[in-house]
């Protein structure tokens, strides 16, 4: 068998691991691996890399994607048809499709409409893929956003300030809800639940009341946050949208941290921590999931169980089918509530 892979959508840490447990799966059963190059835009324009030993070697704590990554969508460029030929052209008898939410439905219409032989695999630090309890890269973000918390406790205490942390999760919380029960945070918003300044004042007065003086709040960047005295107007900064028409987030942090200074009369002051988030090397818990996500991709395709996607229940692999993939995951709002004990 002759196996590709790509990455698509935004990287995460982890992705390389995922690589080279097809790559390496696939050689110790006497078969061929290939990496497709920037998604499946490398499928549409034959842009290979072979994935030997060598290649493979050295990269399971790299962060980012040794085969680049990009959005390229072979329906929305009218590239089905090259991209349904470099099957043929290159003798693939399947792909793994390492990627997001929106990689899974692109290959889940590719299966189902085209009938190409894709299997998939979920990524991303937003871990709100849909069948799977957890994505890879998720596990890093939330420990990278904690280390950050960890260092604004110390600043924040020192100053008797409030500090904003502002958070990847365009349509989920996972990483703030995460993150700020790890971080102890004082304050979490997300987009799961509306959320209103005056709340979140309440919590930090409160605090100050009884004597701390300082407060950390954790905020995703696509959080329901509803304005103070602006019955019930969202607060959220669309900067523009990218080349596929996603908004490009980022800038609650500053809005919500004006509002609570106001609120507050408390000195607030914001961080954003953006594509720190998803960069550097993948803790050992990302490296583990990638490499058995990878390694049950590839059994499924060798089984032609194309149209699946592996996925984590509890702590066994299983394969879906792509169509549960595609419903974005939602926090389980207990977490919430869990961690909104500590915020008074
Ligand atoms: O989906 C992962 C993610 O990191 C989101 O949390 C974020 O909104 C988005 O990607 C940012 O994407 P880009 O790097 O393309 O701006």
């Amino acid at each position: 068998m002759r196996i590709g892979v790509l990455t698509a959508g935004g990287d995460c840490p982890g992705l390389n691991a995922a690589i080279r447990a097809v790559a390496r799966s696939a050689i110790q059963q006497g078969d061929e691996a290939v990496g497709i190059r920037r998604g499946y835009r490398g499928l549409a324009e034959d842009d290979y890399l072979a994935l030997d030993m060598q290649t493979v070697h050295g990269i399971l704590p790299l962060g980012g994607t040794i085969l680049s990554t990009s959005s390229f969508e072979p329906i929305r460029e009218n590239a089905v048809d090259t991209v349904a030929r470099a099957f043929e052209r290159n003798a693939l008898d399947a792909v793994v499709a390492i990627g997001g939410e929106h990689t899974m439905e692109i290959t889940r219409q590719l299966h189902a409409d085209h009938g190409l032989p894709l299997v998939g695999v979920p990524k991303t630090i937003d871990n709100d893929v849909g069948g799977t309890d957890f994505t890879f890269g998720f596990d890093t973000a939330v420990q990278i956003v904690t280390d950050a918390i960890d260092r604004l406790h110390t600043t924040a205490q020192s100053h008797d300030r409030i500090m904003v942390v502002e958070v990847m999760g365009r349509s989920t919380g996972w990483i703030a809800a995460y993150a700020g029960l790890a971080g102890g945070a004082d304050g979490i918003v997300i987009p799961e639940t509306t959320t209103t300044v005056e709340e979140v004042a309440a919590g930090v007065t409160s605090r100050h009341d009884r004597g701390k003086d300082f407060s950390i709040i954790v905020v995703a960047e696509g959080a329901k946050l509803a304005s103070a005295g602006g019955e019930g107007r969202l607060i959220q900064p669309i900067k523009d949208t990218d080349e596929y028409g996603y908004p490009r987030l980022g800038g609650i942090g500053a809005a919500l941290a004006a509002e609570l200074e106001d609120q507050t009369g408390f000195e607030t002051r914001v961080t954003v921590l953006g594509h720190v988030q998803r960069g550097g090397t993948p803790t050992s818990t990302d490296r583990i999931l990638a490499t058995r996500f990878g390694a049950y991709a590839y059994e499924l395709a060798k089984r032609g169980e194309f149209g699946s996607m592996a996925a984590l229940h509890g702590t066994e692999m299983v394969g879906i089918p792509l169509a549960e993939a595609v419903e974005v995951k939602e926090v389980d709002l207990e977490i919430l509530e869990i961690a909104s004990r500590f915020f008074t």
